[in-house]
Parts: C-alpha cells; structure tokens; sequence
C-alpha cells in the first residue's frame, strides 16, 4: 500500500461505538470495546475505521450534537482509550478516522450557553458564536433537510430574545463562521484530535458552513475558503492525515470540494449509491450508467468514497422525484420504513436477504470506482428495526454470537442502550458473526474473500473505469485499468439466468483470467464475448497482455 495515499487502497468500516461492543457490562458500547475486536477488522480485511462521533453530548442526534470537542463522551471510555486504540489499530496496521462537526454544535455547549444567555459572564466573548436575526424572515431560500422533525431553520431563544439559525435538529444550532474566533476555534478542535493521533478526519455536513442571503447557503465560495485553510493547516501540522467529506450535493457540486487537490482528499459519491439501488430494482445499467456519465475526473490525489448504506436513512435527496417515489415504492414499501427524504432500512432488509443479490451490491461497491465503506454489521447481513426512533433502527447492537445480547454485552437485556434485532430471520440465532465465520458459503466469508482479492489489484482503488455497451440492459459490464493491469467486471442485474453477448474487440485475443475462480485455465477474449451468468450474477476477470497464440 501507498504510504501518503493510503485512502486511495483502503477498504472502510464505519462503525458506531456505542454499537458495536461493551467492554464494561454497561449496555453501552465503548472503546475498549471496539479495541477488544481489532482482530476480527484486521481478519475480515478492511484497512480503516471510521468512528461515528465519541466526543461528549447530549446525543439527541447520537453525537453530531457536540457539547465538547475534547473529551470523549464518558459512557464510551476515556482519551487514553482512544490512544490506546489507535496504537493498538496502527499495530494491526489499521488507520483510524475521527468526526469532525464543524457546522454545529448541541445547545448544551457551553459556546451556545454564553452566546444565548445575556447575562452570563462570558457572553461578550460568545454572542458572535452562532447565528443570531431578530425575526425568522432571513435566508429563506434554504431548503430544510430534516422534513420530518423541522418545520424551519429558525428557533426563538427565549433568553436572547432573539432567533438562531440551524440546518438540521433545532438543537442543534449553527456556528457563526463570519466570526473569525469561530474559524480559529475549529482548528483548535482538528489540532487537538491530530495530536491523539487520527489518521482521517470525516467532515459532517460541510456544505452549510456560511450563510449568505439570496442563496441556498449550501457551497458558497466563503465556506470553500474555509476548508482550503483546513487543509492547508492539516497538511502543515500532520502531513498525509485524509480529510473525508461527506458533501451530499450533486456531482458537478461535489467536484468543488476537492478543489485543485487542495480541500478534500475523499468526498462521498452520495448521488451514485441510490442508482446502485435503482439498477437492481429495475435489472436496468441505465441509472449507474447516466450518473457516471456525469460523474467528473477528480484531481490525482483525490478519491470518491463509495457506499451502499450507512448509519442515515438511505438519502433520496440526490435524485428527481420521480425516482424518488420509485425507491420508496420499490424499497420502502411501508410508510414507517421511511424518512425524511430517504428510507431507514439496512442493507439486507432492502435487498430482501437473498444472498445473490446482496452479494452483486457488494461486488459492484468494491469493484466500481472510489474506495468503499462497508456499514458495521452489514458484512454479516444484519437486520433493522424501523419501529425504533428517528435512524436508530440501523443503529443495533453488532451480533457476535447466537446467545443473550448476541454476545454484545454483559448487561441484563432491558439495559443495552437499545434492543438486539430479534424479528426473525434477523434475530442472534440466525445472524452472528461466530455462526458465519464458521460457514464457509455465508456472506462473512465471502466478504473476507472478496476483500483479500481486492486487495491484491491497485486497478479497484485507482484505474480509470470504462463501461462497455451490450445490447442486454442487464449486463453491467465495465474494464477497470491502472498501470499496464486491466480487469473486467460483469454483473447480472436480473434476478434469472441471463445469456449476454459483450462487445470486447478493446481486449480481443488477450487472456481473461477468472480471478472468482483462479484453477480454471485462462482463455483468450473473443472480440464478440457471449456468456451466461446466473440471476445477480458476477465475474471478475484479469486480462492479460499477451495474445494467446490460437
Ligand atoms: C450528517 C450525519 O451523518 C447525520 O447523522 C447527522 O444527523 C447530520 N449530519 C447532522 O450532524
Ligand atoms: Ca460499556
């Protein structure tokens, strides 16, 4: 692997660390946690994880309601924790990502707590921090984001007597970055984390960073000024730390944020995953095929991030409402199942458990461009609960064995910070990592599989991507190629068996070898290629330089 570019190889975990293992008995995952299952990470053959939020709040939003940049919210452990897990995961040679929020902070922050409160002795220093009118008539060209819960971007402060803006939960207020101390602020915060030694920093919602009336107040030019200077001071103070943005825009919006190669290095391809989702439903390459077509070239050290779901609601925002009412219909057929403008359910349950299909989402995620990020608990094919709050439902304890609290915690049931996914056929018995790693053909193993091949080809992470037309609209067929290596991948997006034909004349007559299946021999690319593939069926295939004499 690359040393300073590491991210453009690596294969991501996201996990929640109040999810994912408790150390202490308390019902609550935690750091020592996580540490205590570095090995299975290591084994199932990620290169990083990405930690949802570990800093101190109230956790109304489970986390991005920060009340403290610094300390770590106590339930998950303490700093020294946190170090010992990132040494503990460098010496697995894993990296580590932390948050940063930089667009908002929890009403409990004691900024906020200053700024509304006119008679606090520190009110002058903060009352700039967040952003304050006097009515609630100003920046009204910017959409809501969370539709379910707000019904405005401001709310009235009965201490100030005055409004403050936010862009998602009302208690979550935004900070003011026309206050330099603000800018400053932030730095302070990204310091800090560099000096616990993370190696990537995920970005929340940067588009919002600035306001400006008679606009969206989404990636305005000021806001891009700003995370120009984050990454000038990230590549000063702590040279090859990734920043991760999670800019959920369009493609031509999104290209921004990596700027010359001198913002983002990542930046989630949030427009991409639903058409992943839409291609199956509709055994159609249409919807992957239009959004690619509109997907730019990216500065060289620049990487999308790709996924297929992730601790939100699967985000309909990045489609027209059409396809929207499409997914919902099609995936989200129960009013419950969905959520603002998306749909909270895991990946499993979306794609109706049927391993075929679960496994060509996961082949098409790790073979199509950018480097992917599995969601914790998805490698084993967890299940939701829709009937908990807000996105909580894919927030569930990780199933580690078949037994009490699926081996999550100690505590008695009625304590684990939420309930283990017991609906059947999703419930511990069936659905644990301990049952699957002893299958050879469960979905565990096959992702450890698929990953530790993946691996072994720089083209995934880092070749161009060229699709290749086929009359079957079905067939997803594309060539990945990076110096001098080329591979070809081909999906079946149908549910049946299908007998396609690939125009191949740009490889004929070089030898295609079957990495899924390395003992059969290579043969040589005919110019017409005509193949069966079963229903959600997929191939990977090395093609080599040479021409094989006939
Ligand atoms: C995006 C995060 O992914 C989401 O979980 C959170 O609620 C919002 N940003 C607000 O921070
Ligand atoms: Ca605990």
């Amino acid at each position: 692997m690359h040393s300073n570019d590491w991210y453009k190889d690596a294969v991501f975990y996201e996990l929640n660390v109040r999810a994912f293992c408790d150390s202490n008995g308390d019902g609550i995952g935690d750091l020592p946690g996580v540490a205590a299952r570095l090995d299975y990470l290591k084994e199932l053959g990620v290169d990083a994880l990405w930690l949802l939020p570990i800093t101190e709040s109230p956790r109304r939003d489970d986390g991005y309601d920060v009340s403290d940049y610094t300390r770590i919210y106590p339930p998950y452990g303490s700093l020294s924790d946190f170090r010992t897990l990132v040494a503990e995961a460098h010496r697995r040679g894993l990296k580590i990502v932390v948050e940063l929020i930089p667009n908002h902070t929890s009403d409990q922050h004691p900024w906020f707590q200053a700024s509304r409160d006119p008679g606090h002795p520190e009110h002058a220093r903060f009352r700039d921090y967040y952003v304050w009118r006097d009515d609630d008539a100003g920046y009204k060209d910017a959409r809501i984001i969370f539709v379910d819960t707000e019904k405005s971007n401001w709310t009235y402060d009965p201490l100030r007597k005055a409004y403050y803006w936010h862009r998602f939960f009302y208690h979550q207020p935004d900070l003011n970055y026309d206050n330099p101390e603000v800018q400053r602020a932030m730095l302070r915060v990204v310091q800090f984390w560099l000096d616990q030694g993370a190696d990537g920093i995920r970005v929340d919602a940067p588009p919002y960073l600035y306001e400006r009336e008679g606009t969206a107040c989404e990636n305005l030019p000021e806001t891009h000024a700003y995370l120009k200077r984050l990454r000038a001071f990230v590549d000063a103070y702590a040279p090859g730390t990734m920043l991760l943005s999670e800019a959920n825009q369009w493609p031509e919006d999104v290209r921004p944020y990596f700027g010359d190669g001198d913002e983002m290095h990542m930046n989630f391809h949030f427009p991409l995953m639903p058409r992943i989702f839409m291609a199956l439903a509709k055994a159609d390459r249409a919807p992957i095929e239009a959004v690619l077509a509109r997907t730019p070239d990216l500065p060289p050290q620049c990487q999308w991030g790709t996924f297929l779901r992730c601790h939100d609601e699967l985000t309909l925002e990045m489609v027209t409402p059409e396809d929207r009412q499409f997914m919902w219909d099609f995936y989200a057929p129960e009013p419950r199942m969905r959520l603002n403008l998306g749909i909270r359910r895991r990946l499993a349950p979306l794609l109706g458990n049927h391993l075929a299909r679960l496994q060509a989402a996961n082949s098409i995620l790790l073979t199509l461009i950018g480097s992917p990020f599995i969601y914790y608990g998805d490698e084993i094919g967890m299940g939701d609960n829709i009937w908990l709050d807000d996105r909580n439902g894919v927030r569930t304890p990780m199933q580690w064995e078949p037994g009490p609290n699926a081996g999550f915690s100690a505590a008695p049931a009625e304590a684990l910070y939420a309930p283990v996914i017991e609906a059947e056929p999703f419930g511990p018995a069936r659905v644990n990592v301990q049952a699957q790693a002893a299958d050879p053909a469960s979905l565990l193993n096959w992702t450890r599989a698929l990953l530790r091949l993946r691996r072994q080809h720089l083209a995934f992470g880092r070749g161009t991507l060229r699709l290749l037309g086929a009359a079957h609209p079905a067939l997803l067929a594309y060539l990945r190629e990076y110096e001098g290596e080329t591979l070809l991948l081909v999906h079946n997006l149908s549910a049946g068996r299908q007998t396609f034909t690939l125009d191949l004349s740009a490889c004929a007559g070089r030898p295609l070898a079957d990495l899924l299946h390395p003992e059969a021999p290579a043969q040589p690319a005919p110019a017409a290629w005509t193949f069966d593939l079963e229903g959600y069926g997929f191939g990977w295939f090395k093609v080599g330089d040479d021409t094989i004499p006939s």
